[in-house]
């Protein structure tokens, strides 16, 4: 076959009858198959289907100009359909490997974007909820649930929040049962110039809340406070100079002994489980009158008596009791109107009792394997 055909007519070429036609299509088509197979790019896709079904100049256009057209009369129909024919499979073919090109390329940008899932990540230690958290967040939606709302307080106190409003004057003897941080100074803003003012110091339970929140809102009070509390204490098993507590307070108009004893019985069964009893001990704080320690029978035995109750059946959770009306007289309540109740529960010793903990220091030394237990 010669370069190109298709630029000559068919006489210029000697074909004379339709077997002619045929052997002259039949090379034509071969010759874009050749030319069809060698294309593996978009662009050079391009330029062949330029180069053959182009409008103006491709070889179809030349075929219907050179030899449909000038061809004889007896020719015509046999060019015509053999024209058609080209014609459709130039254009099936073309479409054909342009989606096989398209294919090609997507899959060829997939393998160079994709993202290796199985490629082990940056393996992040989860760590887990400090038991002493954990018990703060357990009480916290005990109270929660009956309606008490979460305050906190300073850590830096002053003797009067500390003390003297809760009816613990300069030289009560109560303030020996809490060797006190004192800070070298400043003296406290609000301690200046009020009775025993001295420099801040380190709150030693959480009750001052008690008096910072009444001194700001009248009743109806419900508050728990979280927080921690310091002391002069050496640390062992049961000591340590900084603890947390979780104070609670409840001031309306009506409240009795009974509203007290029955959210004690509540927390208590909720905290350490439905079988546990409480018991309420008559004791004393400067602040609360009658005053009471909360026992509850052993976690640990049932009742019945072992070495962690000592053989007594009963274990000391915290201490509480109705508001001493002394106190309302230092946030400007009326006694005669408002009663309420109060209670300090000791974290570290509720998280003991709960997990059966011996040792308080395990607490703050940070070891993986004791932490590790509570997760
Ligand atoms: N503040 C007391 C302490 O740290 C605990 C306490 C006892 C708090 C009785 C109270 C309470 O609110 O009513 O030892």
């Amino acid at each position: 076959m010669e370069i190109n055909p298709t630029a000559k007519t068919l006489a210029e070429q000697g074909v004379t009858d339709a077997a002619g036609v045929v052997r002259l299509f039949d090379d034509v088509k071969r010759q874009f198959g050749a030319e069809l197979e060698a294309k593996q790019s978009v662009s050079q896709w391009e330029e062949l289907r330029n180069a053959w079904i182009g409008r103006k100049s491709g070889a179809l256009t030349r075929i219907t100009e050179n030899w449909l057209k000038p061809s004889p009369p007896e020719l015509k129909r046999a060019v015509g359909q053999a024209l058609n024919e080209l014609k459709a499979h130039v254009e099936a073919a073309l479409e054909e490997r342009r989606a096989a090109i398209q294919a090609a390329a997507d899959q060829a940008a997939l393998a160079r974007e994709r993202e290796d899932l199985s490629l082990s990540g940056v393996v992040r230690p989860l760590g887990s909820r400090h038991p002493l958290r954990q018990t703060f967040e357990e009480i916290e939606r005990i109270f929660l649930s009956l309606g008490y709302s979460v305050v906190a307080g300073p850590e830096m106190e002053t003797p009067y929040y500390n003390f003297e409003a809760l009816n613990i004057p300069e030289h009560h003897p109560a303030r020996d049962n809490m060797d006190t941080f004192y800070m070298a100074g400043p003296f406290a803003e609000g301690a200046q110039g009020k009775p025993g003012a001295s420099p801040l110091l380190l709150r030693t339970h959480t009750s001052p809340m008690q008096v910072r929140t009444m001194e700001k809102q009248q009743p109806p009070v419900r508050i728990i406070v979280r927080g921690k509390v310091y002391r002069r204490d050496n640390p062992d098993a049961t000591h340590g100079f900084i603890f947390h507590q979780i104070e609670g307070l409840a001031v309306d108009t009506d409240i009795t002994f009974c509203d007290f004893k029955g959210t004690v019985e509540y927390f208590v069964r909720e905290f350490l489980g439905p079988k546990v009893k409480t018991r309420l001990r008559p004791s004393y704080f400067p602040f609360t009158e009658p005053s009471v320690e909360v026992d509850a029978t052993c976690v640990f035995c049932g009742g019945k008596g072992c070495n962690v109750c000592k053989q007594s059946g009963w274990i000391e959770l915290f201490g509480a009791g109705m508001v001493d009306p002394a106190v309302y007289g230092f946030v400007n309540y009326d006694p005669k109107k408002y009663s309420g109740f109060a209670f300090g529960l000791g974290v570290e010793r509720l998280t003991q009792l709960k997990y059966n903990i011996n040792d308080l220091q395990l607490y703050f030394q940070n070891d993986v394997r004791f932490l590790r237990q509570f997760a």
